[in-house]
């Protein structure tokens, strides 16, 4: 795989948590597109501009809001929330070409979602759901960001084979059994969904869930990944006393759940942004465990970044046309890769200069 992965570019991202956007600009770069985002006053709806005044380029997430408007902290050019400039100084006459791109966004399941490319395919119906991250009667959910210097198709290798978890995650949510036990592997081509499931039967408890769940012994565990490429990635994660299975109705009382929730978002072509949640159904109360899940999945997330920044300077270095050894761990991973770099060539066709005309 070359180091970078391309864009899928008709496709929705995560820019953002909700939390995150308010009345102050918030900056994040999407697919290579610098983006301001912030609430309007009155209805609290998000509000995507390129983050790039017209004039002289100075960035407009370093400005300063005036109600709704954007004025750009260098000159005063305002922008209104659909982009358009509304004022520009020492002029009455304002340039035709005065405006900056408005981006489709969509708030979801506690996630600022923004559409990047051609604007009159966005479709909010298409957008993957994650409905346990808005659902705080059954979930409690603790999460973060933590930027990569890796391009994206480095954390979907990642995150589509947990095999990992025993070396690179030993001690934290690694075992031994999670690397021993082979998976099963379901593509979805139509959907682009890859689904990878690992069944542990009897496992040794990691200290990630010993901890959270106060299991003491042995675990059945059950991993079960859902990649809605490009940007989500459910992990449905189940651990019980060794042996407790679901009852025949699909009931589940003696388990303990936890949705653990990645946002994959293309940055640049060597950086992504990874998003992490974690969701349990269990000791909803407790702030200590909230803060011990909190921090301890920090630590297992900035295992996988220092791997990852890593592993992108090592690939960087190498000559052109380098190769890789694949091997059955990889099969979930290597058929994500297949549907991005599908995704990505639908973006291209539909960027050619026939449908931006029309
Ligand atoms: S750069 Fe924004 S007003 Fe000049
Ligand atoms: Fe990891």
């Amino acid at each position: 795989m070359p180091h970078t992965t391309a864009f899928a570019r008709n496709q929705w991202y995560i820019a953002a948590y909700g939390t995150e956007v308010g009345r102050e600009l918030l900056a994040r770069t999407v697919l290579g597109e610098p983006i301001a985002f912030y609430r309007t006053e009155d209805t609290g709806e998000v509000v995507a501009l390129a983050d790039r005044c017209v004039h002289r380029r100075f960035p407009l997430s370093h400005s300063r809001l005036d109600g709704d408007r954007v004025v750009c902290g260098y000159h005063g050019f305002t922008y209104d929330t659909t982009g358009t400039c509304v004022y520009v100084p020492g002029q009455k006459r304002i340039p035709r070409t005065a405006r900056v791109s408005s981006y489709h966004v969509a708030e979801l399941d506690s996630f600022v979602w923004v559409w990047i490319g051609d604007p009159a395919l966005a479709d909010r119906t298409t957008i993957p759901r994650a409905p346990h991250l808005a659902d705080s009667t059954h979930w409690t959910t603790v999460g973060g960001m933590e930027p990569i210097d890796a391009g994206y198709g480095l954390l979907v290798d990642n995150l589509m084979d947990l095999s990992h978890e025993t070396y690179l995650h030993g001690g934290y949510i690694g075992t031994p059994e999670v690397a021993d036990t082979p998976m099963t592997t379901e593509v979805d081509e139509g959907a682009g969904i890859v689904r990878v499931s690992r069944h542990m039967d009897d496992a040794e408890c990691p200290p990630f869930y010993a901890n959270s769940t106060g299991i003491k012994g042995r675990i059945t565990r059950w991993q079960d990944i859902e990649y809605h490429a490009p940007c989500l990635y459910l992990l449905h994660s189940r651990i019980a006393p060794q042996g407790v299975l679901p009852n025949p109705d699909g009931t589940d009382p003696d388990a303990f759940h936890v949705e653990i929730t990645y946002a994959i978002t293309p940055s640049t072509p060597d950086q992504v942004y990874d998003f992490w949640a974690v969701s349990r159904d269990f000791g909803h109360d407790d702030e200590e465990m909230s803060a011990f899940l909190r921090d301890f999945n920090h630590e297992v997330v900035m295992q996988d970044v220092n791997a990852l920044n890593l592993l992108q300077k090592t690939l960087e270095s190498e000559p052109a046309g380098y190769q890789e050894l694949s091997i059955n761990i990889d099969t979930g991973g290597l058929a994500a890769r297949r549907i991005l770099s599908r995704l990505a060539a639908e973006g291209d066709r539909s960027a050619t200069p026939d449908n931006v005309a029309r």
